[in-house]
């Protein structure tokens, strides 16, 4: 076992040739060795040549780039999947500027080769880097990449079609097909699409099989009919699969391109059936009902872990909460807050849009500040809700701290020195946020929503309400307050929150079965 994983962690090495090769090496290492050892080594060959491989295809990841909990899934489900042993698991992204210097100096540049898009013959740079046990690929393109952040641009759809391509693209150069080509939302929903409009024709390719999984049926991909041959290169014969409501919608051609698409919780699966979430693609879900499946998302469960995080005051235990009161002074004293300890924190970290629940919040708000209370909010997000959260803390000094950033290290302070996670989202294919809340302790009141109805339970580790209405939000968060004045059960509950399992072990296990289920 030992020698099955050290033999293909050669074999995936970032240098040209190995990747060119995948397979080669730890065949001339047999050949080069004693009779004596050879049956070792054989087996070792089989053992690797039995890993499915997987190509994860996204427009971001941790911990090169991450804009929200995408990137998250992208760095920590990959990295679970390569540690089962089971899969050779790949990733993909582009090489945008943004992505931070310390790793990109340690990249290795594989080499470069034109990926025709419509008429356009377009550089595409390959670089790669690999981490417990993923190998990750860069696709380089300046003109597309070389931008601040990732997305918001007029070009958009070009840049990811350009990317989508170049993922096709680069597998032959790689020597690397994968059993399962796993594409994330709209931004690499086309590389699902020119699998199955052109590159399936190809011997190489004709196995490969897509998933798409919807982390947020939002963002769709849509764009007007015109592009359909000048910008994303698709022939007319196609247009039926990716035309919707007189437009170009990217994510609803994966989806009917797609051997299976999958969902970031198994009520979201549900939701999206129904127009209230669907964003206009619900009959789109239903027609393809019969390939949807929904797997709940895991977290790092290792990054996220009150006894090592060095980003706290105080590290402290589930078992032992003692520090968390640290946590909270210093939390308090950082914002300018007063510091009672008897004072529950509310914390809000979230991008601050409507669908996160925000219209909810503000219009309970100064009610809830009425009580004996603490409120925090960390985010950014539409300019209106920033300013109203910018005016309550002016205005309630001592009662609220606003802080319209995006901060790794305060977030975690939060999460730490709070007692209560407040999280109203309107919809929420998964979310992640709840989950870390709970790691450090610190109670979650969720809507019951996608994500959020499948990972919190009434009092088994947080507080629920179902109508999304202000007052039923109001009603359940006094509640807690009133719960949190009970220190002995209050604990208990806290112990429940932080030892409750989010850990990928059963996700992975789902991706496992839903992979081999596609492959059979
Ligand atoms: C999107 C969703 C969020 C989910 C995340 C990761 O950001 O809005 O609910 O947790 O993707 O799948």
């Amino acid at each position: 076992m030992a020698t099955a994983t050290k033999s293909t962690t050669k074999t995936t090495k970032p240098k040209i040739a190995s990747a060119k090769s995948a397979a080669e090496k730890p065949a001339t290492k047999s050949a080069k060795k004693p009779t004596t050892t050879a049956p070792k080594t054989v087996k070792t060959v089989e053992k690797a040549e039995e890993k499915k491989k997987i190509l994860f295809v996204a427009s971001e990841s941790t911990p090169f780039i991450a804009t929200g909990g995408l990137a998250e899934v992208i760095g920590s489900l990959s990295t679970a999947l390569a540690a089962t042993g089971k899969f050779d698991v790949r990733v993909v992204i582009p090489l945008f500027s943004d992505i931070k210097k310390e790793y990109r100096d340690k990249f290795n540049y594989l080499g470069n080769l034109y990926v025709h898009l419509a008429w356009r013959n377009q550089y595409c740079g390959i670089f790669s880097y690999e981490k417990d046990g993923v190998t990750y690929y860069f696709i380089d393109n300046e003109f597309y990449f070389k931008r601040p952040g990732c997305y918001g641009y007029y070009d958009d759809g070009e840049r990811f079609a350009f990317f989508s391509k170049s993922v096709l693209e680069i597998m032959p150069f790689l020597n690397f097909y994968p059993d399962v080509m796993h594409c994330h939302d709209w931004q690499a929903a086309l590389a699902a699409i020119y699998l199955k409009t052109n590159y399936c024709f190809r011997p190489e390719y004709q196995f490969i099989r897509a998933l798409f999984t919807i982390h947020n049926i939002e963002y769709q991909g849509q764009y007007s009919l015109d592009l359909l041959g000048d910008l994303f290169d698709i022939y007319g014969t196609y247009q039926y699969l990716v035309e919707y409501n007189n437009s170009i919608n990217l994510m609803k051609g994966a989806i009917e391109c797609c051997e299976r698409f999958s969902t970031v919780s198994p009520r979201y699966a549900q939701e999206i059936k129904d127009p209230y979430f669907a964003h206009g693609l619900d009959p789109i879900i239903r027609k393809n009902e019969f390939k949807l499946t929904g797997i709940l998302n895991g977290i790092d469960d290792i990054g996220y872990n009150c006894e090592l995080d060095s980003h706290m005051f105080a590290n402290y235990t589930p078992k032992d909460f003692s520090n968390k009161a640290v946590c909270k002074r210093e939390l308090q004293k950082m914002l300018g807050l007063p510091q009672k300890s008897e004072t529950p924190i509310i914390a809000l970290i979230s991008r601050l849009v409507s669908h996160k629940g925000l219209d909810l919040v503000t219009n309970v708000i100064e009610d809830l500040l009425q009580d004996d209370v603490q409120v925090v909010i960390l985010g950014t997000g539409d300019a209106h809700f920033e300013g109203f959260f910018g005016d309550l803390a002016y205005r309630y000094s001592d009662k609220m701290s606003a802080n319209i950033q995006f901060n790794g290290d305060l977030a975690r302070k939060i999460y730490s020195g709070a007692d209560i996670f407040l999280m109203p989202s309107k919809s929420e294919p998964c979310g992640l946020s709840q989950m870390i809340a709970c790691r450090y302790g610190t109670v979650p009141i969720v809507r019951e929503t996608g994500g959020l109805y499948d990972s919190i339970k009434p009092l088994e580790n947080g507080y629920t309400f179902s109508n999304y209405n202000a007052h039923d939000m109001l009603y359940v968060i006094r509640e807690a307050v009133s719960a949190y004045k009970n220190k002995a059960e209050w604990a208990k509950l806290m112990y429940r929150a932080a030892t409750t399992d989010f850990s990928w072990s059963h996700s992975a296990k789902d991706y496992e079965a839903l992979y081999y289920d596609m492959l059979k």
